[in-house]
């Protein structure tokens, strides 16, 4: 029977599952009256989680994406240490690392062969590990210290969509609750910020109404061969997403990179054939996330000037870098470290529309497969 929920593909499908995926993972595990986040499953005490130096997050691909966005949530909330790394890299660099040291394996698949060789590694060295896993009692699930399962359905779509934005705010869960246990995050804060979490899948449902206005860009943008994704801080993660999509599903180059960079070497190929898509959104409360964005604004006006093509990510409302974008797709405001939940559901779109435009297999690209069980 086929379970994809009348939608054309499971890609489709569960891009549009995200605002359930993501209600299912934040509100079990929240209670705003009591300014608390439980998460019993970490299963490793409040004493040795205090006593952590640093975290090392090691994952593959769009995993390690959500990964470089939970090391901006911890840094920023719990001013705790975090590097993040490629589970294919992790053993060639000789991880330093021990009871001190917490490992953050993150998997949508639990089975995937270079993060199980990481967990493997880090737990072989003395680190505690906690994984974050869409799959129940996966094989990574299993080796692990604590388990965080994301509740976002059956991912069945090679593209990973939905456990993205889950592993989002599964991580964004645990740095508040990290920041709750070591006493970072005052009971008004936590309520603070789990009444953001909340609001998020509402916020995602309201970006789904873009699409049609993702399908139409689509279309304008399908004879491209190259593109390049900007984004700073937290966003730059996204950027590597949306680039990510794109390029496994559509089979089109796309590079993801960080948006003060692109003057170190990116900035000589843009020109009329290679567009940019930027993400340009601003946490209006946050000072720095104003500065950045004041920074995104200068750099779509040098890329215009460089007969640069510009579709930007931005806030609601914004009417500046609507003015100076050759296509804008709005996002609600959101705090600065959630944002990144809302960024990605365009570029997921956008990459969808482009594959169908193609006529290729969405749901099933050539050379890729689901679960990566082989190094
Ligand atoms: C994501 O769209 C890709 N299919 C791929 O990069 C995937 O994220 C990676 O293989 C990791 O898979 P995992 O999350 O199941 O470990």
């Amino acid at each position: 029977m086929d379970d994809k929920g009348g939608f054309p593909h499971y890609m489709l499908k569960e891009i549009f599952d995200q605002p359930q995926g993501l209600r299912a993972t934040i509100e079990p595990r929240v209670s705003v009256e009591d300014g608390l986040v439980r998460l019993d499953e970490v299963r490793i005490i409040a004493d040795e989680l205090c006593a952590l130096r640093r975290i090392n997050i090691v994952a593959s691909g769009t995993s390690r994406h959500a990964g470089m966005a939970g090391q901006y949530m911890i840094q920023e909330l719990v001013n705790l240490p975090v590097d993040v790394d490629y589970a294919s890299e992790f053993e060639y660099r000789n991880p330093l690392i021990g009871k001190h040291e917490l490992t953050i394996v993150i998997t949508q698949s639990g089975e995937t062969a270079d993060t199980t060789a990481a967990q493997r590694l880090a737990r072989s060295r003395g680190s505690r590990t906690i994984a974050i896993s869409n799959v129940v009692d996966s094989t990574i699930a299993r080796e692990a210290d604590g388990v965080l399962y994301t509740h976002a359905g059956p991912e069945i779509s090679i593209a990973s969509t939905k456990a993205f934005t889950a592993q989002l705010a599964m991580l964004y869960l645990f740095a508040v609750y990290l920041g709750q246990v070591r006493g970072k995050l005052s009971k008004e804060q936590v309520r603070v910020h789990t009444r953001e979490l909340l609001e998020m899948p509402a916020k995602v449902a309201n970006v789904l109404q873009s699409a049609p206005d993702c399908e139409r860009l689509a279309r304008r943008y399908n004879a491209v061969q190259d593109f390049l994704f900007l984004g700073r801080a937290i966003h730059y993660p996204v950027a590597m997403d949306g680039a990510l999509k794109l390029k496994e599903v559509s089979y089109i180059h796309a590079e993801g990179y960080p948006t003060g960079e692109a003057k170190h070497g990116p900035n000589a190929l843009i020109d009329e054939t290679l567009p940019v898509v930027i993400i340009a959104t601003c946490d209006c409360n946050d000072a720095g996330s104003v500065l950045r964005y004041e920074k995104n604004v200068a750099n779509i006006k040098s890329f215009k000037q460089q007969s640069g093509r510009v579709m930007a990510i931005a806030s609601e409302g914004d009417e500046v870098v609507c003015k100076l974008a050759d296509h804008t797709v709005f996002v609600p405001q959101a705090s600065e470290l959630l944002s990144p939940i809302l960024e990605i559901v365009p570029l997921q779109l956008f990459a969808y529309y482009m594959a169908v435009a193609k006529g290729l297999d969405v749901d099933r690209p050539r050379n890729l497969v689901k679960s990566v069980t082989r190094e």
